[in-house]
């Protein structure tokens, strides 16, 4: 029988590549629910093709009379609150984070006490409150399976090698659009430029994150709280190829690598299917295809957001929230044209600077220092930021 899944933010880059997924294997999977945010047209594509139970339509300011309630056999479902009814539903198996930031936090937080298995995209999840899933994820038969490309890599790679005898683990970043320009332009990079990503087919998010490696630096405190090394065992290198996706170092002195085609499917499907295995080839990655494959040095001055996402996560509690929710707010406002890319770091450096970090047992001491982060990033841009642009 085909096992249900739950996809939230079905609308968006690793949505898209989940509902391939289940487009790919009909026997085995079926698309049970699933939310957009405000992407009615996305939303209608989805009701035509897949006819889920349910639909939920996450943002409040979407105009509830365009779908209205019911939608052939689909019940829509409105408003961000619907998200943890959807992942509660006894009949879903999986349930994908594919939301985009923080707002993937109640929602796992409510799968994981209902037992569900998670295939775990929405990093921003474990990066605000890391701690507390880990402790949350104890009393529950929940469990995660990272769809993040790096980390799934690692956790097959991790799954096969005795852990006694890892000395690092590392995680490979293209370098982004940026990587060969000079440091001294950075600042006048558009928009446009930051959201031309050389290998991967992201939401935009994401795509900025990626452009100032900051992307890396919230999957270094991600891998943290998936596997448990400590932050001087987890490694960052350029490979601007993108094929290879994780590295497990062993104490011998030999690498182990994981490779695929970098396209989302390949995670995806192995979170969908595991614990068994993907039954058929997603897309052919001969290795006499490879090419040459380099693995660089991270440039700590073209890339200052990796360092502070590394300090962030070395002071533990509440600061990798602080550095996420600073980071979010930034984008945001370098979205809007309001600050230069280069001030996306600053941002993150003066709320880490400014806000007071604690190590709090509850969700709320982390949605606290979330919400407060928020506040002072809005607030700041009113004075400093027209001064340093
Ligand atoms: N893209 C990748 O290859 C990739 C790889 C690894 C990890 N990730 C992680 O996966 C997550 C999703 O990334 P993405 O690139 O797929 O993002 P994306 O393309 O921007 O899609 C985001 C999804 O979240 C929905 N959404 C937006 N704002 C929301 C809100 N406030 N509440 C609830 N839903 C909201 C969007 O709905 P609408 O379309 O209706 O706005 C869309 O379905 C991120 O945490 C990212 O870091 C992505």
């Amino acid at each position: 029988m085909a096992r249900n899944v739950c996809i939230l933010g079905a609308s968006g880059s690793v949505g898209e590549s989940t509902l391939k997924v289940i487009r790919t294997f009909p026997e085995e999977f079926r698309l049970r629910s699933c939310s957009v945010h405000s992407n009615l047209a996305k939303a209608e594509e989805i009701l035509k093709e897949f006819q889920p139970e349910f639909l939920c339509i996450s943002s409040d300011s979407v105009d509830r009379k365009i779908l209205g309630n019911k939608q052939g056999r689909t019940e829509i479902l409105y408003g961000s609150g619907s998200l943890c009814q959807l992942v509660v539903d006894p009949e879903v198996e999986t349930v994908v984070t594919a939301v985009v930031g923080a707002s993937g936090v109640a929602p796992t937080v409510e799968a994981i006490r209902a037992g569900k298995k998670i295939g775990i995209a929405n990093k921003e999840t474990l990066v605000t409150c890391g701690p507390y899933i880990n402790e949350l994820l104890k009393t529950s038969d929940a469990y995660l399976v990272p769809v993040d490309s790096e980390h799934n890599a690692l956790f097959q790679l991790l799954r096969n090698t005795n852990r006694d005898s890892v000395e690092r683990i590392v995680l490979t970043a293209s370098g982004g659009p940026f990587r060969k320009l000079p440091v001294s332009e950075l600042p006048n990079v558009t928009v446009e430029q930051a959201l031309r990503h050389p290998t991967w087919n992201m939401g935009p998010k994401i795509t900025i994150d990626s452009a100032g490696m900051i992307n890396k630096g919230l999957e270094v405190i991600e891998a943290h709280y998936l596997f448990g090394f400590s932050y001087e065992k987890i490694g960052v290198v350029i490979h601007p190829q993108s094929v290879a996706h994780g590295i497990v170092e062993t104490k011998d002195g030999a690498s182990l690598v994981y490779s695929s085609y970098p396209d989302m499917v390949f995670p995806v499907a192995h979170s969908l299917f595991y614990p068994d295995i993907v039954p058929k080839t997603l897309r052919p990655h001969p290795s006499t295809s490879w090419g040459n494959l380099e693995f660089l040095e991270v440039d700590p001055e073209r890339y200052p957001g990796l360092a502070l996402a590394y300090e962030a996560g070395i002071a533990g509690g509440t600061a990798p929230s602080i550095f996420n929710a600073a980071n979010e707010i930034a984008v945001e406002l370098f979205l809007k044209g309001e600050i230069r890319f280069t001030q996306i770091p600053d941002r993150i450096r003066e709320a880490l600077e400014s806000i007071p970090i604690s190590h709090p047992t509850d969700l709320e001491g982390f949605q606290e220092a979330d919400s407060r982060t928020r506040n002072f990033v809005l607030n700041s841009r009113k004075g400093k930021v027209s001064q340093s642009c």
